[in-house]
């Protein structure tokens, strides 16, 4: 059976995901793609730290060790932050490797331009698991845009802030309380700061408006706020009047094809479909000109939504690769 070798970038909650559901679904990754899938290498900061992965897996500290290996077809990507992760995908697609990427701060900024490059050099991008964790929201917009326009995303789309809304409401717990536990379960970033200050719900929404609209508003215009004002009183005040915070992130293009955007939280009451979001989930309501309003709601972060999410483009992108029959 013909194989495929692929890397990852980064062994942290996301990377280990992806390592762990390429090896417990072997053989159905094998009959979904009709190849072996094997994980060569993973790229980490600390290789003196012990991790569960087989000894056959060459664990580095250094990018060329992968770039340089001719065998690799695939990366995932999966550290923090702009850089080196820009670079480094940059440089895998220069070398012909498809790549599938988790980080959202990177692809809002970077995505147009890989998109692009990798169109040059035919290589595939999986870009899933950016956004809103486990849901596939990616493909379903790709899905819509094959014969229908999209004019409104709304979205809870960062898991942490919707678990700490949630815990001080059901649990009384304090705000710092309630992060801990996010970061504790793998849900916030390495930095939570982009996770309370609605910037990572951002970032997704521009990832989002890049693939809805094929453009993204000026950064500047969009208004961003996060939760991190929000106390637990607030919340149990509003319970009270049986009104719930959500944090929600919204873009729209009106008739003139003007885009605006918005990221914050708002107080909702039992008729909205996001009042029932609970925990880590995220839900994205997407409004179309022939379906109308579609809902998607579940997990919106963690090891194993986002690892399925990432594997999810391996075999799409492997499927894309095989030869398509022609239609006459
Ligand atoms: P973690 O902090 O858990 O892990 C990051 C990993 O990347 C670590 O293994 C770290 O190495 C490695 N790393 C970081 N910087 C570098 C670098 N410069 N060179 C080599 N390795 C590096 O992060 P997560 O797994 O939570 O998140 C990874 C990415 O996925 C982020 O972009 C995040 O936004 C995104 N994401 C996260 C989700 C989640 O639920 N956590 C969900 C969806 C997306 P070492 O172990 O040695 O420190
Ligand atoms: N920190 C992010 C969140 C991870 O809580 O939503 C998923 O992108």
């Amino acid at each position: 059976m013909p194989s495929i070798k692929a890397a990852i970038i980064g062994f942290g909650t996301v990377g280990e995901g992806v390592y762990k559901i390429v090896n417990e679904k072997r053989q159905q990754l094998k009959q979904h793609t009709g190849y072996s899938i094997e994980i060569a290498s993973i790229l980490v900061r600390d290789v003196n730290t012990k991790r569960a992965v087989a000894p056959s897996v060459l664990v580095t500290d250094s990018i060329d060790d992968i770039l340089n290996d001719p065998e690799i077809d695939i990366i995932f990507e999966a550290i923090v932050d702009e850089e080196p992760a820009y670079t480094y995908l940059s440089q895998a697609i220069e070398k012909g490797i498809h790549i599938i990427t988790a980080n959202k701060k990177m692809f809002a900024k970077h995505g147009p331009a890989l998109l692009k490059h990798a169109e040059f050099r035919d290589v595939q991008v999986g870009f899933e698991a950016t956004t809103a964790g486990g849901i596939p929201i990616i493909r379903t917009i790709e899905n819509l845009l094959a014969g229908d326009r999209v004019h409104r995303v709304q979205g809870i789309l960062n898991g942490t802030s919707n678990f700490i809304l949630t815990a001080m409401r059901d649990e009384g717990v304090t705000f710092e309380e309630a992060l801990h536990h996010a970061q504790k379960k793998g849900f916030a970033e390495a930095d939570p700061t982009d996770d309370i200050s609605g910037s990572d719900a951002f970032y997704k929404l521009m990832v989002v408006s890049s693939l809805a609209f094929d453009e993204q508003p000026e950064w500047e215009e969009v208004s961003v706020v996060g939760i991190d004002h929000i106390q637990t009183d607030d919340v149990l005040e509003a319970s009270k009047a049986e009104l719930r915070y959500r944090h929600v992130a919204e873009i729209r293009i009106d008739d003139e094809g003007k885009l605006s955007g918005k990221v914050g939280p708002v107080l909702l009451d039992a008729e909205h479909p996001f009042y029932a979001i609970d925990g880590v989930d995220n839900a994205i309501i997407v409004e179309t000109d022939y379906l109308g309003k579609l809902t998607l709601i579940g997990p919106g972060a963690g090891m194993y939504p986002t690892g399925s999410a990432m594997v999810a483009d391996l075999v799409h992108i492997i499927r894309q690769l095989k030869p398509v029959p022609v239609l006459s």
